[in-house]
């Protein structure tokens, strides 16, 4: 294990979980959770930071200003604790409370703006928050992790080559979409490695991140309310949506064999499994999804019954239950054996995840 006196300077970029036994399909998911930041946010905001050290924007005056739904904005807050910088994080009503606790704790102020844009998210209003500040008074720096080159870099240097070095004989890559930093990142990367590589978007119903109509997004960290500006969608095979619904049972699901992930990956996993539950089953896949954070943040949302009912109604679990019974019936209900995905002998259905249609596919 290494020493270090900066909290930045540790990140487990090693760590893949095991998926099959819960999913029913062969996939392994990279943990991003493990580090002080709690996120693979920590990999942006260190590049961002460092680059705009470099290139002379941030001084020992300057108050970075940022645009977060939360885990960037808690990874700014610890590197500018670290620094010494002061930190102002601009969120909205949909971060969690831990969340923002985190970020006050670790001594960052944290502006929450309540308004809707008109494709019912926050980020416009965000955007116009940090730039009216911006306007206010040259102390503030904005790294703005929507446009930054060094989001995306930090995955292509980092993420992608963790991956590639674990399974040189990858197939699929399934990355949950929000700036995309982590999507370009990962997919210039592999475009430029020894073998093609399927790059799967995984977007929420309601993002119009990749078009499509805007909805109600209740889970932070995927999804956005307008076009990200780092996309380029010619990196991307396909794009698949996954309904808030199947990301909680997804996420209650590994939640149940003991893996407490975050709310962004029950969706990458839910779209993944269900991608992967759909292809052809002679064909085995070298599958990689990546994980963005773990479930503590999430404890009084995705974790909590009362939220739950409130936004997804009372029978959300009951699809689950009824796989969980006929799962039992078949295995005489060993604990430990895997869910079965075949119901009656009938391969089970993707439920709601979406496939884009007209997506170049790689061969
Ligand atoms: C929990 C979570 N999941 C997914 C993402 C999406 O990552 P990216 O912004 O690189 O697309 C984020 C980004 O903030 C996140 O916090």
């Amino acid at each position: 294990m290494p020493v270090i006196s900066a909290p930045y300077a540790f990140n487990e970029g090693e760590l893949f979980v095991d998926l099959e036994t819960i999913c029913g399909c062969p996939l392994y998911l990279k943990c991003e959770g493990f580090n002080f930041a709690g996120s693979i946010k920590l990999k942006a905001a260190n590049e961002m930071v460092e680059t705009a050290e470099r290139e002379g924007v941030l001084t020992p005056d300057s108050v970075l200003v940022e645009s977060s739904s939360g885990n960037l904005g808690v990874a700014l807050s610890m590197i500018a604790a670290s620094k010494g910088y002061r930190f102002l994080c601009v969120t909205d009503s949909r971060c969690n409370l831990s969340t923002r606790l985190l970020m006050e704790a670790l001594g960052s102020e944290v502006h929450v703006v309540a308004d809707q844009d008109s494709n019912g998210g926050f980020l416009g209003m965000r955007i116009d928050y940090v730039r009216s500040l911006c306007a206010s008074d040259e102390r503030y720096v904005w790294l703005s992790q929507y446009t930054n080159a060094g989001n995306w870099r930090a995955h292509y240097r980092t993420t992608a080559p963790e991956i590639a070095e674990k399974f040189p004989e990858l197939d699929v890559l399934f990355v949950g979409a929000g700036t995309t930093g982590t999507l370009m990142g990962c997919a210039r990367y592999f475009r430029q490695w020894h073998r093609p590589v399927r790059i799967v978007a995984v977007d929420s119903v309601g993002s119009v991140a990749f078009g499509g109509e805007p909805g109600r997004r209740m889970i932070p960290g995927l999804g956005m309310s307008m076009r990200p500006p780092l996309l380029d969608e010619s990196y991307v095979d396909e794009v698949i949506r996954v309904e808030e619904a199947d990301t909680i049972r997804m996420c209650h699901r590994m939640a149940r064999r003991g893996f407490l992930f975050g709310g962004s990956t029950g969706t990458v996993v839910s779209g993944a499994s269900d991608w992967l539950a759909a292809e052809d089953a002679r064909r085995r896949l070298t599958a990689v999804a990546i994980a963005p954070d773990l479930g503590e943040r999430y404890l009084d949302t995705v974790y909590q019954t009362n939220w739950l009912q409130d936004l997804y109604g009372d029978h959300i679990f009951d699809a689950e239950e009824q796989l969980r019974t006929v799962a039992d019936l078949e295995t005489g209900g060993r604990a430990d054996a895997p869910p079965v995905e075949e119901v009656g002998g009938t391969p089970r259905k993707p439920k709601s995840a979406s496939r884009a249609p007209g997506r170049r596919r790689r061969p």
